[in-house]
């Protein structure tokens, strides 16, 4: 397994984040446990911070709170100056409750209800990415309501499509999000807004997709989105102030996932973002990036129990952790890859090939096949890497498996910024009807 960030083999022999040893955060916060480290997510923002400060553009960098969205993620994001991108009442909420700043929130989303819009409205945000002609005349009226314009982005799907998984892949024409440039929709929703009142343009969105390792594919849809500003300009005399590029910015699950430096997506957009706009003398817009995966995905490490074994000689050899697709959907849903190691034994020689279940009761609750380690034993410690996007934001219950805790390790210390759910959470929401109670004195306790 690859060690990102602060992650080393300590003297033990076993693996250590944070400066913490994982059999101790393993014995201490019980298993499954997703453990975060609180450095490698403070340089992830830094390295889009330094980058965009080198380039000498005006920027925000908004981290897409989808990736991992809970109340200490947003106190570091606001501690390292960045902005955050939200898609629901649930995310907005979780960031009003952590003091963010709501003038840095943008709020994202193809379905925005009357009440999220509400909400945001009086929550006074900095921004609405707009998806469609529905929403517009809908913010435009609870705008008018409150009597202040919205600030307001369009989403718009330049017609690239980014080497990704289909499944996230939303830059194309095809798509359920945004604005299409090649149909005329985009033009036509600028040509709209700029006669309601209460709407307040700021510019344009784009996203391509996720997990991408080039540039060519930020530089197309710099390219679109630069020729459909100058346009705009020309014609409908709207200056655009802010363009954001999204997020998409790969990272490194497993051995040959090559993705680029951050800094070099970045000096890639930002000098042909300079370059187009001055020569069309155009002032240059503030340029935003929303990233959610390349902040947080490397920092994340999961730490299952290994339980049972199934040795099917001349087939495979399964062995099951106390986890799988409920804390990690990833693999089943996108045949996402991962690596993995012994926490507990982390200097000792691979010696078989194995593929690790989870324990749902679905046989494609399988986290990884064909994963090298020492001859496991119950009771060991499995540590899955790469976990901290998209892990503990798509977990569920399935099963009624409880979601594990999240720890933030850092210089040796390690704190819980999500409590394990209790079986009493698991029932918390049920409510049996009077007509379908057990009578008292037949209960059997
Ligand atoms: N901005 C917008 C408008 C987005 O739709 C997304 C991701 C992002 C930013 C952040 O993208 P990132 O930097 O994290 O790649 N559940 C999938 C990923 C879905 C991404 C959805 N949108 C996965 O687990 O891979």
């Amino acid at each position: 397994m690859y060690l990102h960030g602060t992650s080393q083999i300590n003297g033990q022999g076993r693996l250590q984040i944070g400066g913490c040893d994982t059999t101790e955060l393993a014995a201490r916060f019980g298993t499954p446990l997703y453990v975060m480290d609180e450095a490698l997510i403070r340089q992830r923002c830094r390295e889009f911070v330094d980058a965009f400060r080198e380039s000498g553009l005006r920027f925000q960098v908004a981290y897409a709170s989808k990736a991992f969205c809970v109340m200490a993620m947003c106190r570091i994001v606001e501690e390292e100056g960045l902005s955050l991108d939200v898609v629901s009442e649930g995310e907005l909420h979780t960031a009003l409750q952590a003091g963010f700043p709501p003038e840095r929130i943008h709020f994202h989303g193809n379905n925005k209800t009357p009440d999220e819009i509400r909400m945001a409205l009086d929550a006074g945000i900095g921004c609405f990415v707009v998806d469609n002609f529905v929403e517009l005349h809908l913010l435009n009226a609870l705008a008018g309501e409150k009597g202040q314009a919205a600030k307001v982005l369009f989403r718009i799907t330049p017609g690239v499509e980014a080497h990704t998984h289909d499944y996230i892949s939303t830059g194309q024409e095809d798509s359920k999000f945004g604005f299409d440039l090649g149909n005329g929709s985009a033009y036509r929703v600028i040509e709209e807004a700029s006669r309601l009142p209460y709407i307040d343009v700021l510019g344009v969105h784009s996203h391509i997709g996720s997990q991408i390792f080039e540039v060519e594919g930020f530089k197309m849809a710099v390219e679109k989105v630069i020729g459909f500003a100058v346009k705009v300009r020309a014609e409908l005399n709207v200056t655009f102030r802010v363009v954001n590029l999204g997020g998409g910015f790969g990272i490194r699950y497993v051995e040959g996932d090559t993705p680029l430096p951050i800094k070099e997506y970045i000096k890639a957009i930002t000098e042909d973002i300079s370059s187009y706009f001055s020569r069309h003398d155009y002032p240059i817009p503030e340029i935003w990036v929303e990233p959610g995966r390349s902040i947080v995905g490397d920092a994340g490490t999961t730490l299952y129990t290994i339980g049972t074994f199934k040795d099917i000689p001349g087939v495979r050899k399964y062995v099951a952790v106390d986890g799988g697709m409920t804390d990690n959907p990833r693999p089943a849903l996108y045949e996402s890859k991962y690596e993995a190691m012994l926490a507990n034994r982390a200097s000792e020689p691979n010696e078989e090939t194995v593929s690790i279940a989870g324990k749902c009761c679905e046989s494609g609750d399988m986290l990884i096949w064909d994963v090298e380690l020492p001859r496991a034993e119950s009771g060991d410690l499995l540590a899955v890497s790469c976990t901290g996007a998209y892990n503990y934001a798509m977990a569920s219950n399935y099963n009624r498996i409880r979601r594990p805790a999240v720890v933030f390790v850092k210089d040796g210390q390690a704190d819980v910024v999500v409590k394990r759910e209790s079986l009493g959470d698991v029932v918390g929401n049920d409510v049996v009807p009077d007509r379908l109670r057990k009578p008292e004195a037949a209960r059997t306790v």
